[in-house]
């Protein structure tokens, strides 16, 4: 099945919030941010913005009637700055004006003084400097201090990888419209209605009842959107609290680049041990993350980065710490792996730090440590169900590799100014909230008179095609055609309490719901259909429309059953609530088995670098992913390339950059650069690896969402290697992006 939006996506018919027709009385937002990283506001002068014509009211912390609170897993974020900034593009007030253009006239009119007072942009900085959001964070495993001394080679290096800017297609944005009572309705791009929904009841001191927020689809959200979609929301909230008028909020593409958070740049130190044979015996990291001027979600996804320290491989004795480094950028987000990739970045970093010392291939160490069943995690979970090596040996084989590097190989003796790598890359991503309590999902399933289906779920639909998923799984217990089924809104009267769209698991979570609320539905109909069929509810099955008795078609339509049920006064609505099973984690031990189950794969990329200007071509990549027992192989693999795209995009070319200052340079399509058609890899291959599929996973069918993203730290080592092929007296830097200036450095250096 295609995505069922895909028809009304190729006629730009598909809705977002900025498509929804307004209320004529509607005013249109725009945040006024701080034109500083740090300093004291000794004051604001609002008179002349005011003062414009057509400037209905601007709206600062004082006009909270709530608490002026936005953090989620710490409270250490205002909505609105009080008497200091923390960062630039911080929130200071929020401009209500009959247009945008006169918002923005507005704001240009507003006068600020800023006492300065200093700007720690890095990491390492803040370290230094005792600058941190919260504790520091250990995972330990067997015991590293005495096994360093037990090793035949011993290395130490760092590493850094920068940000990540989401870039989804629909920036951010809400429309608010009062309603009875003191109630509101919100339609936000959030991927966490009740996180929109609760932290507006907060700030606006109603309850959450009064609160209703509707997601019709985000045109992308990768994260940037689990968290940092509530400000804007909740900004328009007090401004329709007070005026009683509706007012819509989009952040044009500058005020969104400048506002918001991105992946967190991550700065490692790391020591590696292995044996004679190579074997990893011991691994030890300090992992400083650049968590921005508050927590968002820095401690969970410090806590992700942990428990992906390994990445695919055995390690006996492990030692990781993460560091939340408190600094002056706006406050750094879920990204597409949630710390994971910085993780497993540095363990590759380490392996190819140990391969060129050794002086062996770098998938020569890879290969050797690779997990295997029963093998422990330095989290305490058991590895089962294991594809990594299946995986690995798989890639090698179906894709040729010997063959593969004999061409680089050939092709560098032949060529002087082009020279080609190649390099592996296993991933192994663990699917679940880490936070366990996170991982539950509710379905409400309505059947009307006419046969017809509406599905609600707590899952949102950003372009990674859960509402397809969800068709799917509906139609199939159902037995029903797909033009019965529609997806509705995801909203938060119709389905509460959700956790975010995130972590892979939106499928997972809210497709077991929706089975086990159909399954409860096939239940009761079968009662109704054995009556007009005089039959027992054991032999009959719904199928194609249809009642099957001992599995052949009967002239029961699924529309009689529903007719009769009518008539019988059976209940045609179900809500179910799904729980994943098994999972924990002990945080005071930082043990447990926070994992459904582990996502496999293998990566081969080839890549070819101009050694005259610097720049680089993806070759080719080549895939082996695990999907357990696909339910939809098109949009699976359509998941992987996009991963894969945005992978090699953070790696290689996407460059943050904040001046000393604080500010984004950053700040436009002009100065960041994200893989557009020309830069993509000529060839993506994706073979899925046969397996049996994981019971955890909706219809067997596992998590494809952010696991694929990690493949393009493939790129990185092989654009190293090619530029080793040129320049025997390069120095690995292990500083991603590998950008065309830094390989261009590298060629020459001597
Ligand atoms: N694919 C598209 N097209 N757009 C997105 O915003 N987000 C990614 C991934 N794939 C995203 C996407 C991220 S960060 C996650 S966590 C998962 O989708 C979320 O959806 P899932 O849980 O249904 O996989
Ligand atoms: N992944 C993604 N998003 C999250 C997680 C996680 O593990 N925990 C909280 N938000
Ligand atoms: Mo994805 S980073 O969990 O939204």
């Amino acid at each position: 099945m295609k995505n069922i939006d895909s028809f009304t996506h190729v006629r730009g018919e598909s809705l977002f919030v900025d498509d929804l027709m307004i209320r004529q009385d509607a005013l249109i937002g725009l945040c006024y941010d701080s034109p500083k990283a740090h300093g004291k506001i000794i004051s604001v002068d609002y008179s002349k913005a005011e003062a414009l014509e057509g400037v209905e009211r601007i709206f600062t912390y004082k006009d909270v009637l709530g608490e002026n609170q936005i953090g989620g897993i710490i409270p250490d974020e205002p909505l609105w700055a009080e008497d200091e900034v923390h960062f630039w593009g911080q929130p200071i007030a929020f401009i209500v004006a009959k247009t945008e253009a006169i918002a923005k006239k507005a704001r240009a009119l507003i006068n600020i003084e800023i006492e300065e007072l200093p700007v720690i942009t890095t990491a390492k900085e803040a370290k230094e400097k005792g600058s941190f959001i919260n504790a520091p964070r250990s995972f330990s495993l067997g015991n590293t201090n005495d096994s360093f001394s037990n090793c035949e080679y011993v290395f130490e290096g760092e590493t850094f990888s920068n940000g990540q800017e989401h870039l989804y297609l629909e920036t951010q944005g809400c429309y608010v419209v009062p309603q009875e009572n003191g109630s509101i309705k919100i339609t936000s791009s959030t991927q966490g209605p009740t996180q929109v929904q609760k932290t507006a009841a907060k700030v606006l001191g109603i309850p959450m009842h009064k609160v209703e927020v509707d997601v019709i689809r985000l045109g992308g959200g990768f994260g940037g959107k689990e968290d940092q979609a509530t400000p804007w929301a909740v900004m328009a909230a007090v401004a329709v609290q007070h005026l009683n008028k509706p007012v819509k909020y989009m952040l044009n593409r500058h005020d969104d680049l400048r506002m918001t958070g991105k992946r967190h740049p991550y700065s490692s130190f790391f020591k590696i041990g292995l044996t004679k044979d190579l074997k990893i015996k011991a691994f030890e990291v300090e992992f400083l993350q650049n968590s921005g001027a508050a927590a968002d979600l820095s401690p969970a996804i410090a806590e992700r980065t942990l428990f992906h320290a390994t990445n695919s491989y055995f390690v006996p004795n492990v030692k990781t710490t993460v560091y939340s480094c408190k600094t002056n950028l706006p406050p750094n987000t879920a990204f597409r792996g949630f710390g994971g990739p910085q993780g497993m970045f540095v363990i590759e970093c380490a392996i190819a730090k140990a391969a060129d010392e050794i002086g062996v291939d770098r998938k020569e160490i890879q290969e050797v440590n690779l997990l295997a069943e029963n093998d422990e995690f330095s989290y305490g979970q058991i590895a089962n169900e294991v594809q990594a090596k299946k995986s690995w040996f798989t890639a090698k084989e179906k894709f040729q590799l010997e063959k593969l590097e004999q061409e680089v190989s050939d092709f560098n003796d032949k060529n002087i100014h082009f020279k080609k790598g190649i390099s592996l890359m296993p991933i192994a991503f663990g699917i679940s909230f880490t936070n366990t309590p996170m991982n539950h999902a509710r379905a409400l399933i309505h059947i009307y008179q006419d046969g017809s289906v509406g599905v609600s779920t707590g899952a949102v639909e950003m372009g990674q095609s859960v509402n397809t998923k969800m068709l799917q799984v509906a139609q199939d217990v159902l037995g029903i055609s797909a033009d019965k089924v529609k997806l509705e809104t995801t909203n938060t009267t119709r389905v509460a309490n959700t956790s975010p769209s995130a972590a892979s698991s939106t499928a997972d979570l809210n497709g077991k719901a929706v089975e086990m609320a159909c399954n409860s539905l096939i239940d009761r109909l079968k009662v109704v259909a054995s009556k007009l069929l005089s039959s027992e509810e054991k032999n009959l099955s719904f199928k194609d429309d249809f009642v099957f008795n001992d599995d052949k078609k009967t002239d029961v339509t699924w529309n009689a059953v529903i007719a009769q049920a009518m008539l019988e006064r059976v209940a045609l609505s179900e809500n179910a609530h799904y729980a994943t099973p098994i999972i924990h984690f002990d945080k005071s031990k930082e043990k447990g088995h926070p994992f459904a189950y582990h996502v496999y794969g293998t990566a081969i990329t080839i890549v070819t670098v101009d050694c005259l200007r610097g720049i680089y071509e993806i070759d080719a990549v080549k895939i082996v992913h695990d999907f357990g027992k696909s339910m939809n192989l098109g949009i699976d693999i359509g998941q992987v390339e996009g991963a894969l795209a945005q992978g090699i995009g953070w790696m290689t070319m996407e460059e943050i950059s904040y001046g000393k200052d604080g500010r984004l340079l950053s700040n436009a399509l002009s100065t960041y650069k994200v893989p557009d058609i020309f830069s993509a890899p000529k060839i993506v291959e994706t073979i899925p690896l046969e397996t049996e599929g994981n019971d955890m996973a909706i219809q067997k069918s596992k998590a494809v969402g952010e696991p694929p993203l990690m493949y393009g730290i493939g790129a990185y080592f092989a654009i190293e290697q090619a530029v080793k092929a040129f320049n025997k007296n390069y120095k690995p830097r292990y500083h991603a992006p590998f950008t065309p200036e830094k390989v261009l450095m590298g060629l020459y250096e001597k």
